[in-house]
This record gives structure tokens, sequence and C-alpha cells, in this order.
């Protein structure tokens, strides 16, 4: 689908709506849609990809499929499928073990915002990739409508109200809680902090799902805390 559309981001949409009852549909078209962005920048075949908190590996089977080395590093073993254990590296994403420079492509996808420390993660991530390899992360900022996840888009009335009013109305425990598995990230202090290293440069920096203009967006301060919905980098690793 082309991107950025409205019938892309509709589809995503949709997906996304059905998440919950349909993981493998929502999954394995966001995989697609993130593998076609990965390879705007140059096909992924014969290309070492790691995925970093990949979860139950849909991503990393999209870019196998499309005839690269994925490797799969995810450090919660209760996120995978039994399928998929076998063929995971169980890693955290602040201390990966792998040589300095070993991917082509290093692949992040909804990950930073569940990270306490970011520009540690994000200085992982440049380590592992090879000087000219590509980085790719994604995230949803604190002040997106989705920042709260499950308790969204009650996060903007508080988080510890968010998280109570979600438990009490599903009478389900929430996923997550902030500060434990989850934390405030924004979209301008990531653009300075990235801007500013001397171990990458910004490739591009865009709203991941937005269907019209989505590099405007990240520009405008203020509005792209609230707008951005999801901020995605394409980085590149300095020589
Ligand atoms: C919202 S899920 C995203 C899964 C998948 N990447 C996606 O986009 O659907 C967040 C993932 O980040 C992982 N994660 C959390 N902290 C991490 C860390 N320090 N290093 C690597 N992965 C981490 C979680 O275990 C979880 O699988």
């Amino acid at each position: 689908m082309k991107d950025p559309s409205f019938r892309r981001s509709v589809a995503l949409f949709r997906a996304f709506m059905r998440e919950q009852g349909d993981p493998a549909t929502a999954y394995t078209l966001l995989a697609r849609d993130a593998a076609d962005q990965v390879e705007r920048h140059g096909p992924v075949r014969g290309k070492v990809v790691v995925d970093i908190g990949g979860g139950d590996g849909y991503f990393t089977r999209e870019f196998r499929r499309r005839g690269a080395h994925g490797y799969l590093f995810e450090p919660d073993t209760a996120e995978l499928s039994p399928g998929e254990r076998a063929d995971t590296v169980v890693a955290d994403g602040y201390l990966l073990p792998l040589a300095d420079g070993a991917a082509d492509v290093c692949f992040s996808s909804n990950v930073l915002e569940h990270v306490a420390d970011p520009h540690t993660f994000l200085s992982e991530m440049a380590r592992v990739t090879r000087p000219g390899g590509l980085i790719y992360v994604s995230f949803t900022n604190w002040h997106s409508p989705w920042g709260g996840h499950e308790w969204a888009p009650w996060h903007y009335l508080g988080a510890e109200r968010a998280r109570s009013r979600y438990e009490r109305r599903t009478g389900r425990p929430a996923k997550h809680r902030l500060g434990d598995n989850l934390f405030r990230i924004g979209v301008g202090e990531t653009l300075r902090h990235v801007r500013s290293r001397s171990d990458v440069t910004v490739v591009s920096a865009r709203s991941r799902y937005w269907p019209v203009l989505p590099q405007l967006v990240p520009r405008i301060p203020v509005l792209r805390e609230f707008a951005t919905w999801n901020l995605l980098l394409i980085l590149r690793r300095c020589s």
C-alpha cells in the first residue's frame, strides 16, 4: 500500500482496533508495512537485520520472508509464542550479545517508550549497527492519543487515574504501569537528542502512520506532541 495514503492509514487503524481479537492479522499487516518502510532505504535481502524488543517475532519473520538474515532479541519470554522460543535470543536491548557493527539494519518498533533510559537503548542500537547501516526506531510518545496504551486516552487526566479506571472497567489488571514498564517520552526531546548525537545522522523523522505530510507534524513544536501519534526515526550509523 502506498505510504503515505489514507487507504494505508485506515487499513492500519482498522487492524489496530481488531488487534486484541485478531493479533495475527494486525501484526502481519504492521510488519509488512514496517518492512516496506525499511526497504525504501534499500533491500534487506541478504542483510543482517536485528529486531530489538520484537515481541512475538512478526517483524523478524517478515524480514526473513524477504530474504534477510533476521534475528529476534526479546527480554521477556512471556511475549514469545512457543514456536518462536528456539529462534529467539533472550536479551535486553541495553546490553545486546552482539559485536560492534554486526547488523546492517537495527530495528525496533514500539519499544523506546517501554525503557527507562532511551538514550542508552539508542546507544546500544548504534553500537551494533555497522557504519553506514540503518537504524529504524519508532515509539508512541506520552502525549499521543495512544500514549497511555490500554488506558488511553484517559492518561491525559493522569496516569494513575487512567490505570485505575481501566482496571475498574475491565476487571483485568493493566499491563502497563507508568515508571515501571511505560515511560513519558516526548517527540521534541527525542528529536533534539538524536540530532545532537555524533554516532548517527537523522535520515528521516516522521509520523509512522499519518496519511498526509507525515514529515511535517513532527516539526511543529507543541502540536507534534499530540498529533504525531507515533514517531518514526530512520537513522544512519556514522562511519
Ligand atoms: C509494545 S511491545 C512491542 C513489540 C513489537 N516490537 C511490536 O512493535 O509489536 C514492547 C516490547 O518491548 C520489549 N522490551 C521492554 N523493555 C525492553 C528492553 N530493555 N530491551 C529490549 N526489549 C524490551 C517488551 O518485552 C515488549 O516485547
